[in-house]
């Protein structure tokens, strides 16, 4: 696992580097795209890489997770969000990027058939995520299956809590379930990239990189990926063990070595 501490705005163009890297190597990449704030940066950087010529016309992108509910033109269904956030903006074609579908009569069955889109696909090249504060990665609450695969899952209260702001700050308004990636579907994905900001988020991310590999913090499963990025500002990284560690590697990483 490499950890990369650094300024948000580094942090952004670094993980955009990654995607503009295997773009330009294979305009058919699969792209694993993630909601929330932390990834807003990336999305930015992309969408001015692609005004001065990044083209996304032949790739395709599968999203991490879905409410479960939320009407077809709520403006925090996460479909919507990531149609706002990055796909509007650059030039991937209607139809390339695909969710779970929150709104499926047969929920089971459209986390089985997301399950084999993705295979069909050929599998996601490069996962874009965030952390929740419990460490969870997509919807992966705490408990969750180490093995687990595309499902049904009831949010923890401090995941409604902390998601309450994208809805007025009403927490009741969150809805109580989701269809997420399982651990073991994002473990699938070829490479993972992680950005964190922010104080609220040292805990997890410390656990992530340093802890036991449990259940109690989802993203520890990161630790048994062989191709992991976890990219963090000070904030995020203070209670990082070995933070100097991580930052004399990087200042002593060749210039030009990607991620
Ligand atoms: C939600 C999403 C996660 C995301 C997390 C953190 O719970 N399902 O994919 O990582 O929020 O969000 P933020 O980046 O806004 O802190």
């Amino acid at each position: 696992m490499e950890v990369v501490i650094a300024p948000a705005a580094e942090l952004a163009r670094l993980a955009a580097d990654a995607v503009e890297g295997l773009l330009r190597s294979n305009p058919e990449t699969v792209l694993g795209l993630a909601t929330g704030s932390s990834p807003l940066a990336v999305y930015d950087e992309l969408a001015t890489r692609h005004k001065e010529g990044l083209s996304f016309a032949r790739s395709r992108a599968f999203m991490l997770d879905e409410y479960v509910g939320l009407p077809a033109d709520h403006p925090e269904r996460y479909r919507n969000v990531i149609e706002k956030e990055f796909a509007s903006r650059v030039d991937l074609p209607a139809g390339a990027v695909q969710g779970p579908d929150g709104l499926a009569d047969d929920l089971p069955a459209a986390c089985a058939a997301y399950e084999a889109s993705i295979q069909d696909a050929g599998g996601v090249d490069l996962q874009i995520l965030g952390i929740g504060t419990d460490g969870h990665i997509a919807f992966n609450e705490p408990g969750s299956s180490l093995a687990s695969r595309t499902r049904i899952k009831t949010l923890t209260r401090q995941t409604r809590e902390d998601n309450a702001r994208f809805f007025g700050g009403s927490v009741d308004d969150v809805p109580r379930h989701c269809l997420t990636q399982g651990l073991a579907t994002i473990m699938s994905a070829r490479h993972l990239v992680l950005l964190a900001s922010g104080r609220a988020k040292a805990e997890a991310v410390h656990q992530l990189v340093e802890g036991p590999i449990s259940a109690m913090w989802p993203a520890t499963i990161m630790q048994l990926h062989p191709h992991a990025t976890v990219l963090v500002d000070d904030a995020a990284a203070s209670r990082l063990q070995l933070a100097d560690y991580y930052r004399q590697t990087y200042a002593d990483k060749p210039t030009w070595q990607g991620l």
